[in-house]
């Protein structure tokens, strides 16, 4: 039998991770974190599919591909998260498990940065554990697919 799919999926300016202000973002690329998420998914029996992209427009057409193909979603939508009501109607018609991630402690930030719209289509919102932050939502997807 073959391995659940998990897409991850990343929103704009990620792509610049490791140089992009790394006092709030870490010094790791998005290489690195792809690099990651790759081990932690085989050791929880899951398969991802990593992406990027500074255009809404591949986001929702990503987050729409999910339905009926991948088992969760886990998504660092960038500023997009705080603008996107196509992003967060797209994960609503997906009907499949999402994550919200962000690097940083978007509530610790500037006021416009606390509003989400992608938190009003995800199980849950992971934020302020750098790089970690994809490690536990694949952990909390995996246990939500085993049903506990
Ligand atoms: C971010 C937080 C957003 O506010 C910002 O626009 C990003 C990155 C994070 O991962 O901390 O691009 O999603």
């Amino acid at each position: 039998m073959s391995n659940p799919v998990i897409l991850i999926v990343n929103g704009p300016n990620l792509n610049m991770l490791g140089s992009r202000q790394p006092e709030v973002y870490g010094r790791e690329t998005l290489a690195d974190i792809e690099t990651l998420c790759l081990a932690r998914a085989a050791a929880l029996g899951l398969d991802i599919e990593f992406r990027q992209s500074n255009h809404e427009g591949d986001l929702v057409d990503w987050i729409q591909q999910a339905r009926g193909r991948s088992s969760g979603i886990v998504i660092n939508a960038g500023a997009y998260t705080h603008t996107s009501v196509a992003i967060l109607d797209a994960l609503l018609a997906a009907e499949v498990p999402a994550v919200e991630v962000h690097l940083s402690n978007i509530h610790r930030r500037e006021e416009f940065r606390q509003h989400s719209f992608v938190a009003k289509a995800a199980q849950g919102m992971i934020c302020g554990f750098g790089s970690h932050g994809y490690v536990l939502a694949l952990e909390a997807l995996a246990r939500l697919l085993k049903g506990n």
